[in-house]
């Protein structure tokens, strides 16, 4: 378990602060010199510095000047706020693009970008790595001991995939590795026979491209996998530079950011292997046509939670908007105290520091229209600022009362694995526009989140004595399936796990490809059926389905895939079967005693509707409790946290309309500061929140 990230160890405070660019503003001084002044009045007490300051930091190459940062550092130090201390490669000086074009990044294409934007940058590229290394020693050299600085922000939301010969012969030698300088191996594995694609060396391998192979999943496949190393690698190769200069060795992080449309990033299971502490950068969809905002805010929580799960431990939000953002299809405003109460629900699913992107608006170029907590106008005066005042205040209780570094504790776990979700989106079937894995996990988890059962994310490489300690792993959608992963679950269920999956489940292994003995084999005997068939649906087709469950009739439908399922041993309960369409009368929904647990498999993706039935049934057979219970209505959300002496209650309202609720315990209100009894009832305001805590 990794050590809980706290900024001062002897207070235990809660982090508040914002991306900062003063770079921005160095001919301002006055402006400057009102930050830190602004910045104390809003309770910033650290700020993440650096991360695109490249230009100024080197202004030409070999001439590094720090004079602008040192005397930020000091500035903020006296100031009482601490920083997070960037490494620049997210966006080299122009000079550099310009006389090394070779680190811009080449596309599938094979077209090399031309100088400028950011995070579009060859990790391959020698004189990239040369150059990075040295800024980050320098950094290192001049400010590890620095005592404002208390972590290393390393780059910034890592991404960058490049096709040029450089990380191309590198895809080799990756290969080469990998499959032990064995070119048969690689071609069984790629199932290279078809279209008689045989390879007989590994100097013939080229990147996927639509100008030549990228129907060969196996290669697509590996492609992705490279890319997630090569950036993890570049991320050691910069903690290396910092690391070889620090007078004094600092926590590093780096940003996570893509989390929906897990195929096109790096694997962060991988990614957190490394990290001394997890960040990420959060930005909603609030306000949208499709969903309601507390449907948005369950799937943040998802996200939360994952970022507390890879490490058991506290995390940092490095970014979130304070207002509408300048990149969404439609920026929307967010309605009052809606800002106020995302950031109560980080905090409530393990965040240990709440940090907005950005302190100041900047006047020109991209993101002049991006919410600040600082607008154009300089004003404190603003509802922005007000609220950020607000989060202040609640952080500031909270830290007294003992938040920082407690933990959560969950009694179930869901699958979301990158690697499957690598495979998964490569194979060509059922529908051209594949379901997406986040909103399947969205709609198992939001009745969940709503009663405050923590749930934790896991991926194929989870220990098997975590596995263990879960009471129910659910896993939809895990098309892709290594024998021991399989392996690992299937001795979960037989010890007295519940394991809950399908459809398009357990179809390929590790290489993409099918099971010798078809659909399911490694799972046949735990799952107690056959899968014979699986469909695509179009968008608007809804296939009914009946279920039963503890009693209880539940209606769902099968939209977008369907399996054809068959019970095969005599134990099976079948629970559910499909109730309209040409298929009506057969299984959708099949439970099987298996050794000392139970797997279920369902033939379609149920809605968060679906899930809600399917839970109740599920925490009554499987004797699930959140930590505190609590009557609770659509729209609320409840989630805890532990510091071994104490619990901490939030309760909050993702709801435009005002709620109440009581809870089964009497509690003490940390903002009212008063106690609340047992069953009373309290009001919560339309997109608000109540803190509360209680001995444990
Ligand atoms: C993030 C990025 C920030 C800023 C922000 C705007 O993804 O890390 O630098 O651009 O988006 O929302």
């Amino acid at each position: 378990m990794k050590q809980a990230f706290t900024l001062e160890p002897s207070y235990r405070r809660l982090g508040h602060g914002a991306d900062y660019f003063p770079e921005q503003w160095l001919k301002r001084p006055d402006i400057l010199r009102r930050d830190l002044e602004d910045m104390q009045a809003v309770g910033v007490n650290v700020v993440s510095i650096g991360m695109f300051a490249w230009s100024f930091l080197e202004t030409s190459e070999g001439h590094y000047n720090f004079d602008f940062l040192r005397e930020r550092l000091d500035a903020l130090h006296s100031a009482g706020i601490s920083v997070f201390l960037a490494t620049p490669s997210a966006a080299p000086p122009r000079w550099m693009t310009r006389r090394y074009p070779e680190i811009m990044l080449t596309d599938s294409y094979g077209r090399r970008r031309y100088s400028g934007e950011r995070i579009c940058h060859c990790l391959s590229s020698e004189v990239f790595r040369e150059k990075v290394s040295a800024i980050n020693q320098k950094l290192a050299a001049a400010f590890s001991d620095h005592p404002a600085v208390v972590a290393w922000h390393v780059s910034n939301e890592y991404g960058s995939t490049c096709h040029c010969p450089k990380c191309q012969a590198k895809f080799r030698d990756y290969l080469r590795n990998y499959f032990d300088n064995d070119i048969e191996a690689l071609n069984q594995a790629w199932y290279s026979s078809f279209w008689s694609h045989i390879y007989d060396n590994f100097e013939e391998i080229e990147a996927p491209s639509p100008l030549g192979e990228q129907h060969c999943h196996g290669l697509v496949i590996a492609w992705k996998r490279f890319h997630s190393e090569l950036m993890l690698d570049f991320y050691r190769h910069e903690c290396r530079a910092i690391d070889q200069a620090s007078k004094r060795q600092l926590p590093k992080t780096t940003n996570f950011h893509i989390f929906n449309g897990i195929q096109n990033g790096p694997d962060y299971f991988d990614f957190a292997q490394e990290l001394d502490f997890i960040s990420w950068d959060d930005y909603p969809y609030w306000h949208q046509t499709s969903h309601s905002n507390a449907y948005e805010a369950a799937g943040r929580a998802l996200i939360h939670d994952f970022c507390y799960s890879v490490h058991q431990a506290p995390f940092v939000l490095m970014e979130s908007s304070p207002g509408a953002v300048n990149w969404q299809d439609v920026c929307t405003l967010r309605a009052p105290g809606l800002q106020t109460l995302s950031s109560i629900q980080a905090l409530a699913h393990g965040a240990d520091s709440i940090q907005y992107f950005q302190w100041r608006a900047s006047r020109g170029s991209s993101e002049k229209f991006h919410a600040a907590v600082m607008d154009h106008s300089g004003s404190r005066d603003t509802r922005i600022f007000r609220e950020i005042s607000e989060v202040s205040h609640a952080l500031d209780c909270l830290s007294e009362a003992g938040l920082a570094g407690s933990h959560r504790h969950a009694q179930i776990a869901f699958v979301y694995d990158w690697q499957n979700a690598y495979a998964f989106y490569e194979c060509e079937g059922l529908r051209k526009q594949k379901p997406n894995y986040f909103e399947i996990l969205r709609a198992a988890y939001a009745p969940l989140w709503a009663q405050g059962i923590a749930v934790d994310l896991i991926d194929r490489n989870c220990p098997e004595e975590q596995i263990g300690q879960y009471k129910l792993i659910l896993a939809p959608l895990l098309y892709s399936l290594p024998r021991n992963f399989a392996n690992k679950l299937e001795r979960y269920v037989a010890a007295g796990g519940h394991l809950t999956t399908g459809p398009f489940s357990c179809r390929v292994d590790e290489n993409d490809l099918v099971f010798e003995a078809g659909a399911l084999d490694p799972w046949r005997e735990m799952l107690g059926l056959r899968l014979e068939e699986s469909g695509g649906l179009y968008d608007s087709d809804a296939i009914a389905v009946e279920a039963y469950c503890a009693g209880q009739k539940i209606r769902s439908s099968a939209r977008l895939i369907m399996d054809l399922i068959y019970p095969e041993a005599d134990n099976c309960e079948l629970l559910g079967r499909y109730a309209s369409g040409d298929f009506a009368g057969q299984a959708a929904w099949i439970r099987h005693p298996y050794g000392h647990g139970s797997s279920d498999y369902f033939a379609f993706l149920g809605d968060a509707d679906f899930y809600q039935h399917y839970w109740s049934a599920e925490i009554q057979r499987l004797a699930l409790k959140p930590p505190v219970s609590a009557k609770l209505i659509p729209g609320l959300s409840l989630a805890t946290r532990e510091n071994g002496s104490r619990r901490f209650i939030f309760v909050m309202n993702f709801s435009p309309d005002p709620a109440r609720a009581s809870l089964e315990t009497s509690v003490y209100d940390l903002m009212n500061r008063e106690t609340v009894e047992a069953e009373e009832v309290f009001e919560i305001g339309a997109y608000g929140y109540r803190l509360f805590c209680q001995e444990i």
